[in-house]
């Protein structure tokens, strides 16, 4: 059964196929788990030219997406759902994007839409109409929503059960917790006279326990202080912080 579906409104849906239809995710779509569908919205426009943009009012660089072949593409994908469904655009202008925004989707919405925007943006009323709340990747500029859009849906399709093989997959990972995750390493032993910390092939799990998050909160708090600052320790978390600040 489908439990997350995710409509995004595009002008490259290959980009998005392609982005989007292999490996684990590829994998959770063929098994229905969940389905992601790209939308031409250059379908929706009512010229023979079948163009979507048009110049800014009041001058200026670049073109604007119009609203209607937006709109109209929109509505198709909402009569489709039977509802109208929760829709966020992809923008430098949003609230930026984190796991916490991540795990609320998955756990808030059962479908979505995505609009990703090209050239200078989108008529403004189409996102009073319609955009439910806005997001952005991070404090830069890309040419369209499109990668946003596949980085929010992959982030957001992996904690649908039965993506991952099990929840620890992404629940041990950085950001969930609120730290960042501790180093892994794999075979061989030794690669070009790198050994592996010998704890983690001692075989005791408590140690190896104690000494990832050992490892997650010195990450954490080099790399990220600001993350660690707003991190709830435990008792023995601190006990930990003062053993690296003693070995050091
Ligand atoms: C060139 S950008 C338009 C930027 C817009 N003129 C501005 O200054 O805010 C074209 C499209 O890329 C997408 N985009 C660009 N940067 C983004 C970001 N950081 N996060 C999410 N989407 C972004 C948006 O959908 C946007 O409509």
């Amino acid at each position: 059964m489908v439990t997350m579906q995710i409509d995004i409104l595009t002008l490259f849906p290959d980009t998005i196929r392609a982005g989007l239809g292999e490996s684990i995710l590829g994998r959770a779509q063929k098994n229905d788990i969940i389905r992601i569908e790209p939308h031409q919205i250059r379908d929706y426009t009512l010229n023979r030219q079948k163009q979507v943009d048009d110049a800014p009012y009041g001058g200026g660089q670049g073109m604007i997406m119009q609203a209607q072949p937006l709109y109209d593409c929109w509505r198709d994908v909402c009569r489709q759902a039977g509802e109208r469904v929760h829709t966020i655009y992809m923008s430098p202008a949003g609230k930026p994007f984190t796991q916490a925004e991540a795990n609320r989707l998955q756990r808030d919405y059962s479908r979505l839409i995505l609009v990703c925007g090209h050239y200078e943006g989108v008529d403004e009323r189409f996102i009073e109409a319609c955009v439910d709340e806005e997001l952005s990747l991070g404090d830069f500029v890309l040419t369209g929503g499109e990668l946003a859009a596949m980085a929010i849906a992959d982030a957001v399709c992996r904690l649908v059960p039965g993506v991952l093989s099990d929840v620890s997959c992404f629940q041990d990972e950085s950001h969930y917790s609120g730290l960042l995750e501790y180093p892994q390493y794999s075979r061989p032993l030794v690669w070009e006279g790198r050994g592996v910390p010998e704890v983690l092939v001692s075989g005791n799990h408590g140690k190896i326990a104690r000494w990832r998050r050992k490892e997650a909160l010195r990450r954490t708090r080099d790399r990220r202080p600001d993350m660690l600052e707003r991190f709830p320790l435990t008792g023995e978390d601190r006990e930990l912080l003062r053993e690296l600040e003693d070995e050091e």
